[in-house]
C-alpha cells in the first residue's frame, strides 16, 4: 500500500490510479475508502459531554460505510463553544463519553476523528432551532474573545475582548491539551478547525484582525496564531495520528482572505506538520455572496493540492457517487467530505459502492451482511 508521507502529495498523484474506494494511508492510519463524514454540530451535548444522540448519529454513519467519521466542532475551552449545546473536549471528564463513541466507530470499520475548535467571536449563541442569535450572559451566554474587538454583525452582536499575548498562549495550550485528550478518548484523526469565521480563521482574515502586534497586520503576522497552534498540536500528537486543518479557502469578498493566501498558508501548514488541508470557505463575513452549487468549493482543494503540494479534502455540495469518484480519480483531492448528504442518507457510502460497481469494497457490518 502507498504510504503517504507527512504533508506530501504522494506518488499516487498519478491521476487515474485511485478511486473513491481506494484505501488512503496517512501516517499510521488507513481509511478504508475516501469518504468522510464532515464535522457537524449537533447542539445536543450537556456541559460539552457527548450524549446517546452523538453515539447514534456518528455510529450510524460508521455502520453506513464512511471511511472516516469526524465528530463535530468540539470546544477546547467552554467559552470556545458556539452554543451551550456544543460538544467539548476541554476537561478529562469528556474522555470517557467520547471513548464509548470511538470504540463503536472502530468496531464498525471506520476511523474516528474529531474537530477541535474555538468559536472566538462567534461563540455564545442560542441553539439554531432557538434562533441562533448572540446569547446574553444573563440568559446562559458568556464573554467572548477574538483577535480584535469587532463583532461579527447581524444577530451576532457580541463584541469580543481583544486577546492579549497571554490569552493566545492559554488558548494554544488548550488546543494541545484537547488534542491529547482526544487521543486518550480513542480518536485516530485530529482536525484543527481554522475555518468559518471561528477563532483561528478570524486571526488570519484581515476582515476580523486589526491587531498591531506580532499577531496582526501583515500576512506573516495574521497566520501566526494558526501556524503556532498547528505546530503545538502536532508536537503533542503521537506520530501515527494524522492532523488535518480545515481552512476557509476564501472570504468571498474584496479585501478579504483569498485563495492565493490559502495556498501560501497551506505551504506553511505543511511545514508546521499538518497532513491534510480540508478546503472549505466563507463564514467570516455576514453578507458575503457565495456562489453555492454542486461542488462549489472543490476547485480550492485542487488548487491547494497542486500549488502547495499537500494532500487535500474537498467539501461542499458533493452529493453524487460519480461526482465524488471523479474528484478522486482526477486527482483534485484525496478525500471527499460530505455533510448534509450524510444527514439525508447515512448509507451514502454503501449506495456509492453499488452505483460505482465496487460492492466488494463496501464494509457492511455482519448484522446487515445479507442486505
Ligand atoms: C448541521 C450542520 C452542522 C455543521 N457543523 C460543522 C462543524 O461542526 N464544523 C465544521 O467545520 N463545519 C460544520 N458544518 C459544515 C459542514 O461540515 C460542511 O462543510 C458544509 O455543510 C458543506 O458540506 P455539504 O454541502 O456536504 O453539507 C456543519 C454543517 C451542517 C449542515
Amino acid at each position: 500500500m502507498t504510504q503517504v508521507k507527512q504533508g506530501a502529495v504522494s506518488d499516487e498523484k498519478a491521476i487515474g490510479t485511485q478511486n473513491l474506494f481506494s484505501p488512503f494511508t496517512i501516517r499510521g492510519v488507513t481509511l478504508p475508502n475516501r469518504i468522510a463524514v464532515s464535522p457537524m454540530c449537533q447542539y445536543s451535548a450537556t456541559n460539552g459531554l457527548p450524549s446517546d444522540w452523538h453515539l447514534v448519529h456518528l455510529g450510524s454513519r460508521a455502520v453506513g460505510g464512511a471511511g472516516l467519521v469526524i465528530a463535530e466542532a468540539s470546544g477546547v475551552e467552554a467559552r470556545g463553544r458556539i452554543t451551550p449545546g456544543c460538544a467539548g473536549i476541554w476537561s478529562d471528564e469528556h474522555v470517557e463519553p467520547w471513548r464509548r463513541i470511538t470504540k463503536f466507530i472502530k468496531e464498525n470499520g471506520s476511523i474516528p476523528g474529531i474537530q477541535i475548535a474555538h468559536a472566538g467571536r462567534k461563540a455564545s449563541c442560542a441553539l439554531p432551532w432557538n434562533g441562533g442569535a448572540s446569547l446574553s450572559n444573563d440568559k446562559g451566554g458568556w464573554d467572548t474573545i477574538g483577535p480584535s474587538p469587532i463583532a461579527f454583525g447581524g444577530d451576532l452582536t457580541k463584541t469580543p475582548r481583544e486577546m492579549s499575548v497571554e490569552d493566545i498562549e492559554i488558548v494554544r495550550q488548550s488546543f494541545v491539551d484537547a488534542a491529547k485528550r482526544a487521543v486518550a478518548a480513542g480518536f485516530e484523526w485530529i482536525e484543527f478547525h481554522s475555518a468559518h469565521g471561528y477563532l483561528s480563521h478570524s486571526f488570519y482574515s484581515p476582515i476580523s484582525n486589526q491587531r498591531k502586534d506580532q499577531y496582526g497586520g501583515s500576512f506573516e503576522n495574521r497566520v501566526r496564531f494558526t501556524l503556532e497552534t498547528s505546530s503545538a498540536i502536532r508536537e503533542a500528537l503521537p506520530d501515527a495520528i494524522p492532523l488535518s486543518v480545515r481552512i476557509s479557502s476564501t472570504d468571498w469578498v474584496d479585501d478579504g482572505w483569498t485563495l492565493n493566501d490559502s495556498i501560501e498558508l497551506s505551504r506553511r501548514l505543511k511545514n508546521a506538520g499538518a497532513d491534510l488541508i480540508d478546503c472549505s470557505s466563507g463564514g467570516n463575513v455576514l453578507d458575503a455572496k457565495i456562489p453555492t452549487g454542486a461542488g462549489y468549493q472543490t476547485s480550492f482543494a485542487g488548487a491547494i493540492r497542486r500549488e502547495a503540494g499537500i494532500v487535500t479534502g474537498a467539501v461542499g455540495m458533493i452529493t453524487e457517487p460519480a461526482q465524488a469518484d471523479q474528484i478522486i480519480r482526477n486527482g483534485v483531492a484525496d478525500i471527499v467530505l460530505l455533510a448534509r448528504e450524510f444527514l439525508r442518507n447515512p448509507y451514502f457510502a454503501h449506495d456509492a459502492a453499488k452505483a460505482l460497481r465496487q460492492t466488494d469494497k463496501a464494509h457492511w457490518p455482519v448484522q446487515y451482511g445479507r442486505a
